[in-house]
């Protein structure tokens, strides 16, 4: 299949174009490049553009007849969603819609979507399902679920076939080392907790250790990218035979709190991780856990990485020696 990658030279849209070029796809990348890496994407081409250009996304449309489209472009920091909410409709919302014009204009019926967990906002559940309300607390989160609307809209009046996938907590790296997560500047927690590791950073904070929780630090439920990397592709193949806007959660259905990660960090990496407690991040949900039994049953989806070590290594692999 010739896929196009938008957003491929990011952290997971890097690993989706791997798993592609290995599974005997051609991907072809667009990215702006605003995040992204050029090394990241390898031996696919890459086409430097951007979703608020219409007249290039058009263009890219006429010169290639593609069979899908998997979208990662996005901006993705939930902080900055709060202070800069016209970036965050414009770039999620109002560059998704322009693909999906520039989708139908060429006839493109298939689409994958990355989506998130911040659709649901602070979660009344311990096993997050697809159930569960949707009620994002940040802009970020309210972007991602208005283009899960409206590719259900798009179904209904055009019938574009879709699947978005609600990533829980995305981490670790191809072990070949060769890719991995590079964001300037780093929010999440695995690079900071290795960062810290390796006496890099600027410190590793714990925010806030006064939750209802096992230790009072957050838990969340770490998803190895090559994991989703291959999620994605069952997704395409799910489309195939199935019409529709489909929605699935993705994690592997296990919690772990930050002093848990920041331990088995340290199991990993053999050294003991500086870190210091700091007040509540705002808008941190206290638990966050996915229930994937949907993606297991509609895609045959079987995450191979659960060990939260295992998921850590890998990471560990790509920061000590990053490439980008
Ligand atoms: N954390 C720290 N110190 C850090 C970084 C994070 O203590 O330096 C904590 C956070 O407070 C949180 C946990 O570690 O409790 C995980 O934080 P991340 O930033 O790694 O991930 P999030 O759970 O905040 O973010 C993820 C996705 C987002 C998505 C969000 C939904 O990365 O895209 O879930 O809540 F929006």
């Amino acid at each position: 299949m010739k896929v196009l990658v938008c957003g491929g030279a990011g952290y997971i849209g890097s690993h989706m174009v791997r798993h592609l070029l290995a599974s005997g796809h051609q991907p072809v990348v667009l990215d702006n490049l605003s995040t992204g890496h050029r090394e990241a994407v390898g031996d696919a081409p890459l086409v430097q553009g951007d979703l608020m250009d219409r007249a290039a996304l058009a263009g890219l449309f006429a010169g290639t007849r593609f069979d899908a489209v998997i979208h990662f472009c996005a901006r993705s920091l939930v902080g900055e969603s709060v202070e800069q909410p016209y970036a965050y409709y414009d770039n999620n919302v109002g560059g998704t819609l322009n693909l999906l014009q520039a989708m139908r204009e060429a006839g493109v019926a298939r689409l994958v979507f990355s989506s998130t967990a911040a659709v649901f906002g602070q979660p009344q559940a311990p096993l997050i399902d697809e159930q569960h309300a949707t009620a994002p607390i940040n802009p970020y989160g309210a972007s991602k679920l208005m283009v899960e609307r409206i590719l259900a809209d798009a179904h209904r009046a055009y019938g574009l076939r879709s699947v978005a996938l609600r990533y829980f907590n995305a981490a670790g790296a191809d072990p070949s080392g060769d890719i991995g997560e590079s964001h300037q500047p780093e929010t999440h927690l695995i690079p900071n907790v290795l960062r810290s590791a390796l006496g890099q950073g600027a410190g590793l904070k714990v925010f806030g250790d006064d939750y209802a929780t096992a230790d009072g630090t957050c838990v969340r439920d770490y998803v190895h990218v090559n994991d989703l990397a291959a999620a994605h592709l069952q997704a395409l193949g799910f489309m195939d035979a199935h019409e529709g806007a489909h929605v699935f959660n993705l994690g592997n259905g296990q919690g772990f709190t930050v002093l848990q990660v920041i331990e088995a960090a340290r199991r990993v990496t053999g050294v003991e991780i500086p870190f210091e407690r700091a007040p509540r991040r705002a808008g941190d949900p206290a638990v966050l856990v996915a229930s994937s039994a949907r993606a297991r049953e509609a895609l045959g989806w079987a995450p191979r990485y659960s060990d939260i070590g295992a998921i850590i290594e890998t990471a560990w692999r790509w920061h000590r020696a990053p490439r980008y």
